[in-house]
């Protein structure tokens, strides 16, 4: 059983192992362990796998064990999710919101997890059960940067990882951001080149944004 302290430790030790989290979303789980080991040289060790395809679970087992990688399933939405995410071999979970049957089912799997909060409410309900870390979704229509800066006042416990409208070029608008951790996003991993196996522009890619902040 994870309580939420070491949630709290355990989700901020990934979100602080590099300033972006790609966020991938595979629909050939033959282009998984290429696409980690780019990212990983490129300097990005973090990970999330969408759930969203049919190919995410079998992406998370073909990436489990590359060196190196600290794999996330994201878009898990509920206690059939995280059962499926802990089992493929993911280490974290992220999700875009959050209910109390996914916080449970998470802390009872012992699987850390990044659960969604943007408004003030969301974000005390989540310090109201002793979660100090969350992903702030969808950060460019949330109020990007700004909005984050404007909750640091009020609510400084929270660190976030904003995600959803994270470019190269906004990156350390939020980065810079005393609440912010880390960005996700899903730039460095462009389904062309996946498509093509142009593993050498997402190593770059990778390049790039590790040297963010
Ligand atoms: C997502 O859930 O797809 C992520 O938020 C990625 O958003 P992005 O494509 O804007 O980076």
């Amino acid at each position: 059983m994870l309580n939420a302290e070491e949630n709290n430790f355990q989700t901020l030790k990934i979100m602080r192992a590099a300033p972006v989290i790609p966020v991938l979303v595979l629909d050939d789980a033959g282009t998984a362990q290429p696409l980690a080991e780019a990212l990983i040289s490129g300097g990005l060790p973090v990970l999330e796998v969408t759930l969203r395809t049919d190919a995410a679970l079998d992406s998370i087992r073909a990436m489990a064990n590359v060196p190196g990688a600290i794999l996330g399933a994201g878009t898990v939405l509920n206690a059939s999710d995280v059962a499926s995410a802990k089992d493929a071999g993911a280490t974290f979970a992220v999700s875009p919101g959050v209910t109390d049957e996914l916080l449970v089912a998470a802390a009872e799997a012992d699987l850390p997890l990044l659960a969604g909060a943007v408004t003030a409410s969301e974000v005390m309900a989540l310090l109201a059960r002793g979660y100090r870390t969350a992903k702030f979704f969808p950060a460019g229509t949330s109020g990007g940067a700004p909005a984050l800066k404007a909750l640091s006042s009020p609510l400084p416990q929270m660190t976030f990882c904003p995600t959803g409208g994270v470019s190269p070029e906004n990156a350390n608008d939020y980065l810079s951001l005393p609440n912010v951790a880390c960005v996700g996003g899903s730039w460095v991993a462009p389904k062309m080149a996946i498509e093509s196996g142009d593993w050498g522009h997402i190593a770059d890619l990778a390049r790039d944004a590790s040297k963010l902040r």
